[in-house]
């Protein structure tokens, strides 16, 4: 192996760039040259590259985003994208491709794999946390301590006015982040797209808490599990409580990478370089039990992976 290609893929998330200079500087170090395409296969496809020497990452392990860039790819999904990518790694005589990004980047990984057969290692890095085979993704963390923050700011006006808060974040389809920041924040509910509620039970529940004392309640919901406006007007309509929403977004996506995002980042950059050159296959890196592990790529098309449902219990018992 001499020559590898990298790009970021899907949706960014931080702790990207300093996974892209994790993976530049180990394939130096292992001897290797590295193209970098821009704006995920997007940029693959339409052959837009640079070359990645020791010093086009410098500087850029604290930095949010990616400076490759990234876009969601449409014609990833399609046999002549995927044709149209395999053609620009041979023309650019690639040996072996790393693709940092979600479950989408990698299915569309898999299947240039199938019709290219150039080796390929996938990098978990989202926001969602909601790729199979890995506890832990590039940017979940710092995605959690930024809704977190936001929402201990939230807790402050809502106990000054004794409001109930719903406060949805990021998660179209699944409810890690919420989970994690509900439990994180002392949330009194957490609301999933993987966990069914019903409204007049939730009702009920923050009436009780107001018998006993609590005088404002947050409600913490990923963005996938339901509608926030209507449901706190259900709920308003039900208790008579002043319900409040605040969503907060994509901020969730950027900012520095806390130390657990960079650190991750490190790992799997390093391990991802040195699977490549040993596996003349498709797979994935990830971290389970404490450890780099390392998985078939399409371990993702094959698994769902699911949230907790312990942390989910543990949350509600707490809040009571
Ligand atoms: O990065 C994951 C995610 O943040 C989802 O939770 C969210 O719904 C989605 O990406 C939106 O991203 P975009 O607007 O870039 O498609």
């Amino acid at each position: 192996m001499k020559r590898i290609a990298i790009n970021t893929a899907g949706g960014d998330a931080p702790g990207m760039n300093a996974c892209l200079r994790a993976v530049v500087r180990s394939a130096i170090y292992y001897g290797l040259e590295v193209v970098g395409f821009e704006e995920g296969y997007w940029g693959l496809i339409k052959d837009k590259k640079r070359r990645m020497d020791l010093r086009s990452v410098s500087g850029i392990i604290s930095w949010g985003g990616t400076v490759l860039k990234t876009k969601r790819c449409e014609q990833m999904k399609t046999k002549k994208g995927i044709q149209k990518a395999g053609e620009v790694l041979k023309r650019n005589r690639i040996d072996g491709l790393i693709t940092i990004g979600g479950d989408g980047s990698f299915k569309g990984g898999m299947e240039l794999y199938r019709a290219s057969r150039i080796p390929i290692v996938g990098i978990p890095a989202s926001i969602d946390n909601d790729i199979p085979g890995t506890e832990d993704t590039i940017g979940f963390d710092t995605a959690v301590n930024t809704a977190l923050e936001s929402i201990q700011k939230i807790r402050d006006t809502a106990s000054s006015h004794d409001r109930i808060f719903i406060i949805e974040v990021m998660g179209r389809e699944r409810g890690f982040i919420a989970l994690a920041v509900g439990l994180a924040s002392g949330a009194e509910i957490i609301l999933v797209p993987e966990v069914r509620y019903n409204l007049s039970k939730i009702s009920q529940e923050l009436e009780q808490g107001r018998k006993t004392g609590k005088k404002s309640s947050i409600i913490v919901m990923a963005e996938g599990a339901g509608a926030a406006y209507a449901i706190a007007h259900q709920i308003r309509d039900v208790t008579g409580y002043e319900v409040r929403v605040s969503v907060v977004g994509y901020i969730q996506r950027g900012g520095s990478p806390t130390a657990r995002s960079v650190n991750l980042a490190n790992l799997f950059g390093h391990q991802a370089v040195k699977t490549l050159m040993r596996a003349r296959s498709a797979r994935m890196v990830g971290w389970e039990k404490g450890e780099v592990v390392v998985h078939p790529l399409d371990y993702v098309t094959r698994q769902k992976k699911e949230i907790d449902r312990n942390l989910y219990r543990l949350a509600h018992i707490l809040a009571i």
